[in-house]
């Protein structure tokens, strides 16, 4: 799912002639191939670490630009991935890019896979929000990957056009203002990526959201002038293996409602539906990857506002599974959203269910801002998640339900109150959630406030939204759909029938 800026990354078999800017891939310990020699280059401030990059005087007057990979032994799929992006970032106003890494990756076994990091790092790394610039400069658009040259090289260029597209998609919808992307504009640009790639898609209004009894959604969306909207998305390959269901904050802007946030809370707060957008995002990549597992998509669409209508502090609703919640503070409107999102889930007895969340400050204050954290009624599931993060160049980080927590939300006149004690916030947060989970279905809950806005530039991209999230999604859905081989006692290897 290409937005409208995304790097255009294509395979070569060696250098063009008239090469734009070129890149070549060099390891710390193999500096002896670059043009400079090491004593030159360290004077650079460059040692070959990953993600470094240098330019030097190249053959003809040329110009070329060195990237860092690290020692060639410890070279990896993420590090390629960090490589392409700081290469894509370093591009400055050239337009086009050869990236040549035929000698750093001379030794992967997987000529696939390495196109694939690279060319999503270029693509994430290429990145840019300028729909509202009007003075914009030329920028990177082509980058153009020079390997072995294998045949599987391509399958490697679909499965990250897919990936980093994705990733792509849900930050422009981050990064898009709240005062534009009101939830039927959200639910609108969703609902065409998703049709334009074959998921089945339901959209409810208001009017659905009542009969359906999304108490939550209708107490948060009190406060404004905008209709709130539910995004169902579907996935339902032939032959599926199992049944994932993603649930994911849809809150179009936080100002806290009544209980009002500051000037300085407010100015990210864009950023709210950063788990929603991670979560449609993941399901649009699907068909591409074509991945044996079906996967259902619940998001919850409002703001959160002070209209006149908006809910007191103290007001009380009963949300769709009966539950009835004391709302002590309005700006814990995530949870409340993503409660009626949660019985929706479970109502169809997935095997699993995963939520992603910009839900709560405290988490950001104890990960900061490049690590989520993951909390689950399922340490199997909590695991998989981490390690799929792992692999994707994500960081996850578990974090306790802890059980004497659960009497911090009792309410002494409804069910539950919506926030718990003065520290342990992100805790009681995914406790309140649990509550809506169906009895025995696996599910792990992301708290993704701190990666899921930044407000400084990372190794793969630039401020703002990051569509943190999605390759975990993937890589853990992919991970799903192929459970290691069991070796079976005299099966037949389909490889060699
Ligand atoms: N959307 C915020 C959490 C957030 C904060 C996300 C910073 C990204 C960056 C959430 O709705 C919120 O306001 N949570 C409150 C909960 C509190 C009132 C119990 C918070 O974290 O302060
Ligand atoms: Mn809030
Ligand atoms: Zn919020």
């Amino acid at each position: 799912m290409p937005t409208e800026n995304t790097v255009i990354v294509r395979t070569a078999r060696k250098v063009p002639a008239k090469a734009p800017l070129l890149a070549r891939l060099v390891a710390s310990d193999k500096l002896a191939s670059a043009p400079l020699d090491k004593r030159q280059l360290a004077r650079l401030g460059f040692d070959g670490s990953v993600g470094q990059t240098v330019t030097v005087p190249g053959p003809d007057r040329s110009v070329e630009m060195l990237i860092g990979v690290g020692k060639a032994s410890e070279l990896d799929l993420p590090g390629l991935r960090r490589a392409a992006a700081a290469a894509a970032k370093a591009a400055g106003t050239n337009t086009g890019m050869i990236i040549d890494h035929a000698s750093a990756t001379a030794s992967f076994d997987d000529p696939a896979q390495v196109t694939q990091a690279l060319a999503e790092g270029a693509i994430l790394g290429g990145y840019r929000f300028d729909r509202y610039r009007t003075n914009g400069s030329a920028h990177l658009g082509k980058v153009t990957l020079v390997g072995t040259g294998d045949r599987s090289e391509a399958a490697g260029l679909t499965r990250a056009d897919a990936v980093a597209g994705a990733v792509c998609f849900a930050r422009d919808l981050v990064n898009e203002p709240g005062g534009t992307l009101v939830p039927a504009e959200m639910a609108d640009r969703v609902a065409e990526a998703a049709k334009e790639v074959g998921l089945d898609v339901t959209i409810w209004g208001k009017k659905e959201i009542t009969a359906e009894r999304l108490g939550g959604v209708l107490a948060v969306n009190r406060g404004s002038g905008n209709e709130p909207r539910f995004i169902k998305l579907a996935y339902r390959p032939e032959g599926a293996i199992g049944h994932v269901a993603l649930v994911g904050k849809g809150i179009t802007f936080d100002s806290g409602g009544l209980s009002l946030k500051t000037a300085e809370g407010m100015m990210t707060m864009k950023c709210d539906m950063g788990g929603a957008a991670a979560v449609v995002a993941t399901m649009i990549a699907l068909p591409a990857l074509g991945l044996p597992i079906a996967v259902t998509s619940y998001t919850p669409i409002t703001d959160n506002m002070t209209g006149d209508d908006a809910q007191r502090p103290g007001d009380i609703f009963t949300a769709r599974n009966g539950t009835t919640v004391e709302v002590l503070n309005t700006d814990a409107e995530g949870r409340l959203v993503l409660a009626d999102a949660l019985s929706l889930a479970s109502e169809s007895q997935p095997d699993a269910i995963i939520d992603v969340a910009t839900l709560t400050g405290a988490c950001m204050v104890a990960l900061g801002d490049k690590v989520a954290g993951v909390m689950s009624n399922d340490t199997g599931l909590s695991d998989e998640l981490c390690d799929a993060g792992t692999a994707a160049g994500e960081a996850f980080w578990p974090l306790p339900l802890v059980e004497d927590y659960r009497m911090l939300l009792d309410s002494p006149i409804a069910d539950l109150k919506n926030i718990g004690g003065r520290y342990g916030g992100a805790i009681t947060a995914g406790l309140f959630l649990r509550e809506f989970v169906g009895a025995d279905i696996p599910w792990a809950h992301l708290d993704i406030a701190g990666p899921a806005f930044i407000e400084e530039p990372n190794a793969d991209g630039p401020k703002g939204g990051t569509g943190f999230g999605v390759r975990t999604l993937l890589a853990f859905l992919q991970a799903r759909s192929a459970p290691p081989a069991e070796p079976e006692q005299g099966a037949a290897d389909p490889a060699e029938g």
